[in-house]
């Protein structure tokens, strides 16, 4: 014993006259809460690995004796209670100073109350219903919202086609997106000949795609979260034969997820949509990303939109430790977080409005096709530059 703790003083001393001394570690908690089980269980992965190969390449890039730790939640799918069950618990009994995470809107809303009592910044890294960011001053958003990807898209879509049928999962960026699209639709001289609202967990595509066959419209937009819920849609729009009706499937990016392609077939093939992402994009920090993507997680495995909004969230959570040197102030966060930046995001350049505290960000067109053999989102064309949320602009105080 003597001699260990006659060694230890020995080398403090030397290393206080070198001035080198270690700085204390420390260790900074981030909670994240995902979905792993229940509706789209296979998503919380998407967003889980996004952030985790984001903190095993950029350990380096921590203030010296900094670390993070994250700890992982499931939120079992759209279910409010138990994720306000879960950010609780990491807040009082993990101690965590910041939260991220959340795929579904409900759940981010449930929360948002425990990030003011608390002061807990919440970078948000899915759920896209424009109002979430107001509910909460602790708040930012590295996702994106359905305004941005669905207004731009309505009007990219009144110059091609006439008659629009709607159909949205009946939640919150179900009714966004249904919204953004008409409006912009019609502004645009289009014609929205019906819209329907489906439930969020096991709608009967089959009897809904049938009306939709009866109505004969030009396209059919759709939004419903991404994940299998997608899948079914393509496949009820295959087995009721409406791309041999002549009806164009069209939506925001969600319905054609990147990891889901190969489970959808040929039937994908032609679908367009808008959206700020795609794994196919030839942006050489997304070719890195997904260079990245592959050789940690195999070959054969694609990121999508979820895991670049877990990468940029945790960029953005890097930013704000480094910044204030691993001691997370959570005002001084929500400063720094308002000033974010990337122009170099797989997704193209993005930045936080500080006055909403959402992402600012480009939308593209995109088509999927067949490259290489495998369906991909191609990115045809830049719809929206540097968009900001339209639903904010819209209502803007006066
Ligand atoms: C949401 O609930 O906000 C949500 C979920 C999945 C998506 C998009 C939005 O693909």
């Amino acid at each position: 014993m003597r001699g260990r703790n006659g060694w230890l003083v020995t080398g403090a001393v030397a290393a206080l006259a070198l001035g080198a001394m270690p700085a204390p570690a420390q260790t900074v908690k981030v909670g994240m809460v995902s979905t792993f089980s229940g509706l789209n269980a296979n998503i919380g992965e998407y967003m889980e690995r996004g952030m985790r190969l984001y903190m095993k390449l950029h350990e380096k890039d921590l203030p010296p004796g900094v670390k993070i730790e994250l700890i992982v939640r499931d939120d079992n799918g759209a279910n409010p209670e138990r994720a306000k069950q879960v950010a609780q618990d990491l807040i009082v009994k993990e101690k965590v100073q910041l939260l991220t995470g959340v795929i579904f809107t409900p759940n981010a809303l449930a929360i948002a109350p425990l990030t003011i009592e608390a002061k807990i910044p919440f970078v948000i890294s899915n759920a896209g219903t424009s109002m979430i960011t107001t509910r909460s001053p602790y708040i930012a958003r590295l996702s994106f919202t359905l305004w941005q990807s669905s207004y731009p898209f309505g009007q990219w879509a009144a110059k091609k086609y006439k008659r629009a049928y709607t159909m949205v999962s009946d939640y919150a960026p179900g009714h966004d997106a249904e919204d953004a699209f008409s409006k912009s639709f019609k502004e645009g001289g289009g014609e929205i000949v019906n819209s329907v609202r489906v439930p969020l967990t096991d709608p009967d595509f089959a009897a809904y795609m049938q009306r939709v066959k009866d109505s004969k419209p030009d396209a059919l937009f759709v939004f419903v979260p991404a994940g299998k819920t997608a899948t079914s849609v393509m496949k009820g729009f295959a087995d009721l034969g409406l791309k041999d009706a002549g009806v164009k499937l069209i939506g925001p990016g969600d319905i054609t997820p990147d990891e889901e392609l190969p489970n959808m077939g040929d039937v994908a093939l032609g679908v367009v949509t808008a959206f700020h992402y795609s794994a196919a994009a030839d942006r050489p920090a997304n070719k890195a990303f997904v260079a990245a993507w592959k050789k940690e997680y195999g070959a054969k495995e694609t990121p999508d939109f979820v895991s670049v909004g877990a990468w940029d969230s945790m960029d953005a959570i890097y930013y704000v430790i480094r910044e204030q040197k691993g001691k997370i102030d959570p005002d001084k966060t929500m400063e720094l977080l308002k000033q974010y930046k990337n122009p170099n995001s797989p997704r193209g350049p993005i930045s936080i409005d500080p006055e909403t505290r959402d992402i600012v960000q480009n939308e593209y067109l995109r088509e999927v096709r067949r490259v290489n053999g495998e369906l991909a989102n191609v990115e045809i064309e830049t719809i929206g530059t540097a968009v900001k949320d339209p639903w904010k602009e819209f209502n803007k105080k006066k």
